[in-house]
């Protein structure tokens, strides 16, 4: 079976929907890793049974140097994916040299790049949103798309329940994109 590493920084409902979705069945989650000590993601993994691995920035000098321990780390459990799933880092060509590496984000890209993609996409005037899986590079949200989804907005719409579709999308297009890239690998 086909092994992947999830990468969060915060809740992890991204990460909590791959072990719900695909962990046991199209591949195994091996190796959950965040950056936040207190990432609430830590326990649902644990929970899972999955292996968790902590990376402080503030241990290293530079993005490279967090990027060569993290790519080692990676490495390590042998993997044939890696997946940002909330992980709410920029890595460098360091980590995009060696990895295949994918990403959620919380907009229409190249919509709303960056941070708080969700607010910004709430606030703007859009008819559209949506969520995006995309390949990692060295440009901030900028690689190919792999899948992405949109809805309609509803003009008196609240950040709740605007926020609720998004989630849904992401829940939706985030493991499909995974099954879809392992099959590949065959
Ligand atoms: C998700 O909405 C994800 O798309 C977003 O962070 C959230 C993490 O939630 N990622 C980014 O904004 C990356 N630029 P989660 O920890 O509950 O999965």
């Amino acid at each position: 079976m086909k092994r992947i590493a999830v990468l969060f920084s915060g809740e992890g409902g991204n990460l909590q929907n791959l072990i719900e979705t695909v962990h046991g069945n199209t591949c195994h989650i091996v190796c959950a890793l965040t950056d936040n000590p207190n990432a609430n993601g830590i326990i649902k993994a644990k929970h899972a049974g999955i292996d968790v691995r902590v990376l402080e920035h503030r241990h290293f000098k530079t993005r490279e140097a967090f990027d060569q321990h993290l790519v080692a780390i990676l490495q390590s459990y042998c993997i044939d994916l890696c997946v940002m799933a909330g992980f709410m880092r920029i890595v460098t060509p360091v980590f995009t040299s060696q990895l295949k590496a994918i990403n959620i984000h919380p907009s229409l890209l190249p919509r709303f790049k960056g941070a708080h993609a969700l607010e910004r996409s709430f606030y703007s005037a859009d008819p559209l949103a949506g969520a995006t899986v995309h390949h990692v590079t060295e440009e901030l949200d900028g690689g190919a798309v792999i899948l992405q989804q949109a809805f309609q907005r509803d003009t008196d719409e609240s950040f709740q329940s605007f926020h609720k579709k998004i989630r849904a999308i992401e829940y939706e297009i985030l493991p499909k994109a995974i099954i879809g890239l392992l099959n590949d690998l065959k």
